[in-house]
């Protein structure tokens, strides 16, 4: 649980003023048990129907982060050749792993299919062609799921939707008969099923009963083609909020995992039980966000507070190149100060110290009257935080820390300029 007590912000009975001191600012930390709380959570509220939990290791693949998902026996959604290096280090056996992309190279497929990994969403025939060469040339089968781009809205944010048919991902509705025909045919394939993921952060049921139904029904005419389906990927993204949590602090209480979750696990399952015979099909999901964003804050200073005109501004140490999702998406992270605040508020933008007008994390917000040297907690930044960050400016990557028993580890430094020059 994450609450202010004697003053300061708690999270797992560590006083975040503490690794502040110690590590400096901006920096991430995770807490160990919120993360198994929340895949837990997950795990218990959709079985039996899903089989699986193939965690996304693009929401954050830190190899400690995901080796306590790996002794919860979650399996991996990877989606390059580094993701499949970090999820095998952290100890996720291969035949649990399904590689996602429109672009896998030759390098990248040859690896995975030496590693031996579960499944290759295939997402079109050139990469389809490049499969059988392959593993022709390494004289095995390719285990194979055909992504179905499903011409779906999952009426999110334009950038995280990619299942609509102007999309690159995947393979269109009605060339997948054909696919499977040519699968099933291969002596270089076995084929495993059908895979779809139509976008991140899906709020309405519609969209996900919608797809199903359409995946559903590709089912039955591919079985009519004589052609077994055994195995449904249904892809990522349940939804997480990131405003209440800093409402709920602000107000006196306290904030553990998003209850969000328990909602968007309803409407999912409903939908399993709704469109797929579960008897016959194994069901694999394999979401990131929801499973990890609300186990990450990240810590930063304030430099200055400064006006220009009427505005008033907070420029804190951490940027745009540290957390870009604000500056991306235009998402609103719940901001709230490490220090118990006050009832004194100010109308305020908190901004980063990039040459960049979109380096802002909040803009016109009432916050708690702060002044250089306060930190600042930004919260749920545990998903597309760290591994989205870059040295924009030539800055160095903050360092990662967890919270693990009431102890804080480091299980990233922060780079140094003989790192990055
Ligand atoms: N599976 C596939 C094939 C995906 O492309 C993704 C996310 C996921 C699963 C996991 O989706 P999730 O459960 O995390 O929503 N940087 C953006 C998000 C990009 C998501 C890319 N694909 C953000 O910060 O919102």
């Amino acid at each position: 649980m994450l609450a202010y007590k004697n003053g300061s912000i708690y999270w797992g009975n560590v006083d975040l003023s503490l690794p502040a001191q110690k590590w400096g600012t901006p920096f991430y930390v995770y807490n160990r048990s919120t993360l198994e709380e929340s895949f837990t959570l997950l795990q218990s509220r959709l079985r039996p129907e899903v089989n699986t939990i193939c965690y996304a290791l693009k929401a954050n693949s830190n190899p400690h982060l995901v080796g306590c998902l790996a002794g919860l026996g979650a399996g991996a959604d990877i989606v390059s050749m580094g993701e499949l290096i970090a999820a095998r280090k952290a100890k996720i056996p291969a035949g649990k792993i399904v590689f996602s992309g429109a672009g896998k190279s030759d390098e990248e497929l040859r690896f995975a299919l030496k590693e031996g990994v579960g499944a290759i969403n295939v997402e079109s025939k050139q990469e389809l062609d490049a499969i059988e060469r392959i593993s022709a040339d390494l004289k095995t089968k390719a285990p194979v799921m055909l992504r179905v781009n499903p011409d779906i809205d999952p009426q999110s944010h334009p950038l995280i939707s990619t299942g609509k048919n102007y999309h690159k991902f995947g393979i269109s509705l009605d060339s997948i008969p054909e696919f499977a025909t040519r699968c099933k045919k291969s002596g270089r394939i076995e084929f495993l099923g059908l895979h779809v993921h139509i976008g991140s952060q899906i709020s309405r049921f519609e969209s996900i009963d919608n797809t199903f139904k359409v995946i559903s029904n590709l089912v039955k005419s591919i079985e009519k083609q004589g052609i077994p389906i055994r195995n449904i990927n249904i892809g990522g993204g349940l939804p997480v909020d990131y405003e209440s949590a800093g409402k709920s602090l602000l107000s006196g209480g306290c904030t553990g995992m998003d209850t969000g979750l328990e909602k968007a696990t309803g409407y999912w399952k409903t939908c399993i039980k709704k469109h797929f015979d579960c008897t016959k099909i194994s069901i694999v999901i394999e979401p990131g966000r929801s499973i990890i964003a609300h186990s990450g804050i990240l810590l930063t200073r304030v430099i200055y507070r400064k006006r220009n005109n009427k505005k008033e501004f907070l420029i804190v140490d951490a940027g745009m190149n540290d957390f870009i999702r604000p500056a991306l998406y235009g998402e609103t992270h719940s901001i709230v100060p490490l220090k118990e605040p006050g009832n004194l508020k100010t109308t305020i933008d908190i901004a980063g110290p990039l040459c960049e007008t979109g380096d802002v994390f909040a803009r016109d917000i009432s916050f708690p009257e702060s002044d250089k040297g306060d930190v600042l907690a930004i919260l749920s930044t545990g998903a597309y935080g760290f591994v989205l960050s870059s040295n924009y400016n030539l800055r160095l990557r903050p360092p990662e820390l967890l919270i693990d028993n009431g102890e804080v580890a480091c299980i990233r430094e922060r780079e140094s300029y003989d790192d990055i020059i």
